[in-house]
């Protein structure tokens, strides 16, 4: 759920709010920014904390520890750690405006006082604290009777300075306040279809919602393949995946081509859009399937990363190709043993229906290759592996190009959000060797499951510059944290955003 987000012009009161004061700390103790009003809408904004008191409160001033004054009928302050001042980055803005989400109280605004200089860029330190406190607002009750217990209904950016704030500063501060707002929008879209129960997000819905989406935003252009369009381009893995469910297949393709643009780089994004992944007639067990309807998640990250590229106004051109489709065990699903042909031609043995997501992605990618772009990046949750080498917290991420990559890589740490490269490993592509088609869809039992899904992608990827990120496991939390919240997380949706922006 996304909240109105402004920015205070002076220090003008803000009726009914939680004023939330960000305190760093060196080896001496805690520090309050100097500079600050001794007032905020009839909160004492304190200008020194006892450390030793606060300590006994069980505050420190680590990232994202919140400590709430309050005296009687002046409304709370809520001190918020951001560690060491010298190493507040963005992630640790973004966590501070998180943290100032969750401990001010419900149905207040949240009026954080940001002090001015920041430690980094004034438009970024703005964008990261919009970013994470939209990111930690309370998601929609989904199908819950009940109301959703109560939130902040606001949030506004105070900036404060020493010298006085300056009309550049403000109008700084505002810009990224609002590029926060639209890259967290994004992430919340992304995340509200992946939480969607599978019965309400059908292929058909899913394209119908991307639709709804993108068609307004600027230089954008959607279009929905369905079922025919879908025979009569071929696109053999999807329809093979989807001839086990009654409900036909989608292929979303948008294009981000801003004016002027014909020799800005090309991205091509492919994203797996699994509605439902029960396994197919290699059926999975009915623990393994409780949470498939994420198994779009890929398709949702790419379409949401090129709406933001387009309402920010990127210069590169973007490209979003999401294959669409149920995977289950109906009547006329396909059989482990199965040949398909993908869209480039290229035949698939199908050993285990469930692993449908390359098959997907090999139509996907195959229509990235025939557009020549500069890049292609594949966003899936593709395989159960990646969590046994990697865990929750980091994404994997395998590429053909190094420079691409490290590039992402880089997007990533920025992003707070940790990708590790593994490689493809040249031997194992006879893991991949079939007796009766090109290559056959499942590599060795417990064998570098992820990497062998990788180098299957990279028969697809036209040897051209390539990246696939794996994120299985970093696709859903298991609980709130900072600014993620339990369910779908979003996660690599900002990394491409950050990178498709690096190329302007
Ligand atoms: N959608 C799953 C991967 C997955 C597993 C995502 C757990 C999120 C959590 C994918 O389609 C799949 O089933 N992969 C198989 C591949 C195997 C059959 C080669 C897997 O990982 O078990
Ligand atoms: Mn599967
Ligand atoms: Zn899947």
């Amino acid at each position: 759920m996304t909240i109105p987000v402004r920015v205070a012009q002076g220090i003008e009161p803000i009726e009914g709010c939680t004023v939330v004061l960000p305190v760093a700390r060196d080896p001496e103790g805690l520090l309050i920014p100097r500079g600050l009003p001794s007032e905020f809408s009839g909160a004492v904004v304190p200008d020194h904390v006892d450390t030793q008191w606060a300590a006994r409160q069980g505050f420190e001033g680590k990232v994202g520890e919140t400590l709430v004054l309050r005296t009687v009928d002046n409304p709370a302050v809520v001190l918020c750690g951001i560690g060491d001042a010298a190493r507040a980055d963005a992630e640790v803005w973004r966590r501070v405006g998180a943290a100032a989400m969750r401990a001010s109280s419900k149905a207040t605004e949240v009026a954080l006082l940001l002090p001015l200089p920041s430690t980094i860029e004034t438009r970024a330190v703005a964008q990261a604290v919009v970013e994470g406190a939209l990111l930690a607002s309370p998601k929609s009750n989904g199908s819950k009777s009940a109301p959703r217990d109560g939130a902040p209904v606001g949030f506004a950016v105070v900036p404060v300075a020493l010298e006085g704030v300056s009309g550049e500063d403000r109008e700084l501060v505002e810009e990224g306040a609002a590029r926060g707002a639209t890259v967290a929008d994004a992430v919340c879209w992304a995340r509200e279809l992946i939480d969607r129960p599978a019965a309400q997000l059908t292929p058909r819905r899913f394209a119908h919602e991307a639709v709804r989406r993108l068609e307004g935003d600027p230089n954008v252009t959607v279009d929905v393949w369905r079922d025919t369009e879908i025979e009569a381009e071929r696109l053999g893995g999807l329809l093979g995946v989807a001839a086990g469910s009654l409900e036909p297949p989608r292929l979303v393709k948008a294009t981000y081509n801003p004016p002027g643009s014909a020799s800005a780089p090309h991205v091509v994004l492919v994203g797996k859009g699994i509605t439902f992944d029960s396994g197919g007639l290699s059926l999975k067990t009915a623990d393994g399937m409780t949470t498939m309807k994420t198994d779009m998640t890929g398709a949702a990250i790419v379409l949401g990363a090129l709406s933001v590229a387009a309402r920010l106004g990127a210069t590169a051109r973007v490209t979003a190709i999401a294959p669409i489709t149920e995977n289950l065990p109906g009547q006329r699903a396909m059989k482990p043993g199965d040949v398909l042909t993908a869209r480039n031609g290229t035949t698939i043995e199908v050993l285990n229906t469930d692993a449908e997501g390359r098959l997907v992605l090999a139509d996907g990618l195959s229509l990235a290759v025939e557009l020549e772009p500069d890049a292609i990046i594949d966003v899936a949750t593709l395989t159960g592996a990646v969590r046994v080498a990697l865990g929750p917290d980091v994404a994997a991420i395998l590429g053909s190009d190094p420079t691409l990559v490290g590039a992402l890589r880089e997007c990533g740490k920025a992003q707070g959000e940790a990708f590790w490269e593994l490689p493809l490993v040249d031997s194992y592509e006879s893991h991949l060797d079939s007796d009766i088609a090109d290559l056959k869809n499942i590599g060795k039992p417990g064998q570098a499951g992820t990497i062998v899904a990788g180098l299957f992608l990279q028969r697809f990827a036209g040897g051209r510059s390539w990246a696939h990120l794996d994120i299985a496991a970093t696709g859903r939390a298991e609980a709130d944290d900072g600014y993620l919240l339990k369910g779908a997380t979003g996660f690599s949706l900002r990394t491409l955003v950050a990178y498709l922006l690096s190329l302007s």
